[in-house]
């Protein structure tokens, strides 16, 4: 075949979210809305621009969760179900859970062979999470080893793309030097075994939650993609606005009112252009402006909803979806370790 005829392999693209139990708008608007569009992209010819695999990183949950994993197995499962309700389809895209593919902890073994110590302890999450999850004791080798997991993650499929926002975007730096020094050490003949893969940042918006401070799940003020309409309402309708619209009389400032944010994310520039009229003008209140924003976000979930009822119903389906999910992360993981044990010279 000629050079313009041949056909683009699709790139690769992975990426992975811990099992933190149902997701909220915040996953879905960094992360999972995202993970849909690259499974669905293709190129002028209508082949599939990406050949994607996401995955549920639940040994991840076990580098701060050791303690009690009591929940584990029901996260992946909610997860799995949140997966399957944004949109992410078996057809387009590889879904599985990082246990179900031991390749991630086997690479993580020998990467963690080159991996200097002080690389891993300058990560700046290493630092941060320590500090924040005080309560828990963080201090120990598999915390101090998350990104070299993950490093492992990503080079096993021999990723070329890791969509992820900002905060994850040292660990995939880390994992580019880790593939240098592996490929250093260890040639593969003319081609570098592993690949140094390229962050593609999702852009998030900023999405706060109940509270006006950022949507988490820690902070308990999050809107699930599992919540009913009326859950949504409810939860919305408490929501914090301009403390300086005390009384229904006092014009507002959008500028600072969180109810704002979500409507920059969720509504129509009309609905979000009668709110600042409106706003500013005390010309609607704070409970008719949250009620539009409250059938925005029904609007964007109704579809989600729509497909998780189906799942729910259909248990089995989802265990299918994840088994095969895992036999073809199995193989493709396979194929790397393969060259990677070669390579280091164990077989
Ligand atoms: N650390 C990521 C997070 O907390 C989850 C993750 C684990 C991941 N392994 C990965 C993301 C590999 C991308 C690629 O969100
Ligand atoms: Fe916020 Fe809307 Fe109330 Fe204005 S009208 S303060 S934007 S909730």
């Amino acid at each position: 075949m000629s050079e313009e005829t041949k056909q683009p392999v699709p790139r690769r693209v992975l990426s992975g979210m811990r099992p933190t139990g149902k997701l909220h708008l915040g996953n879905y608007m960094g992360a999972l809305k995202n993970w849909v569009e690259l499974q669905n992209a293709t190129n002028e010819d209508g082949a599939p621009k990406y050949e994607c695999y996401f995955f549920i990183a639940d040994y991840h949950a076990l580098t701060t969760d050791y303690a009690d994993t009591s929940g584990l197995k029901e996260n992946v499962r909610d997860v799995a179900l949140d997966f399957l309700a944004a949109g992410l389809d078996p057809k387009r895209c590889t879904i599985f859970v990082q246990s179900d593919v031991p390749a991630h902890a086997e690479l993580s073994l020998l990467l963690g062979m080159i991996t200097p110590l002080s690389w891993l302890e300058r990560v700046p999450s290493y630092k941060d999470q320590q500090e924040q999850l005080k309560e828990k004791d963080l201090a120990t080798f598999g915390f101090l080893g998350y990104p070299l997991l993950m490093s492992a993650d990503i080079l096993v499929y021999q990723a070329d793309f890791v969509p992820v926002g900002q905060d994850q975007a040292a660990h995939v730096e880390i994992t580019r030097e880790i593939a240098r020094r592996f490929n250093h050490f260890y040639s593969g003949g003319n081609q570098e075994i592993l690949p140094e893969p390229k962050v593609l940042l999702t852009p998030s918006p900023k999405l706060p939650g109940t509270d006006g401070r950022k949507m988490s799940k820690s902070y308990g003020n999050t809107i699930l993609l599992s919540d009913t309409e009326a859950d949504v309402r409810a939860k919305l309708k408490t929501m914090v606005t301009d403390p300086a619209r005390i009384r229904r009389t006092d014009a507002g400032n959008p500028e600072i009112c969180p109810v704002f944010d979500l409507h920059k994310v969720f509504s129509s520039s009309e609905t979000q252009a009668d709110v600042r009229a409106g706003c500013t003008s005390a010309g609607i209140g704070c409970i008719q402006c949250k009620g539009w924003l409250a059938d925005a976000v029904v609007k964007e979930l109704a579809p989600i909803q729509k497909r998780r009822e189906y799942f729910e119903a259909h248990p089995d389906e989802v265990d299918a979806i994840l088994n095969e999910g895992a036999v073809r992360a199995n193989q493709r993981a396979e194929q790397t370790m393969q060259q990677v044990r070669c390579a280091v010279g164990l077989v």
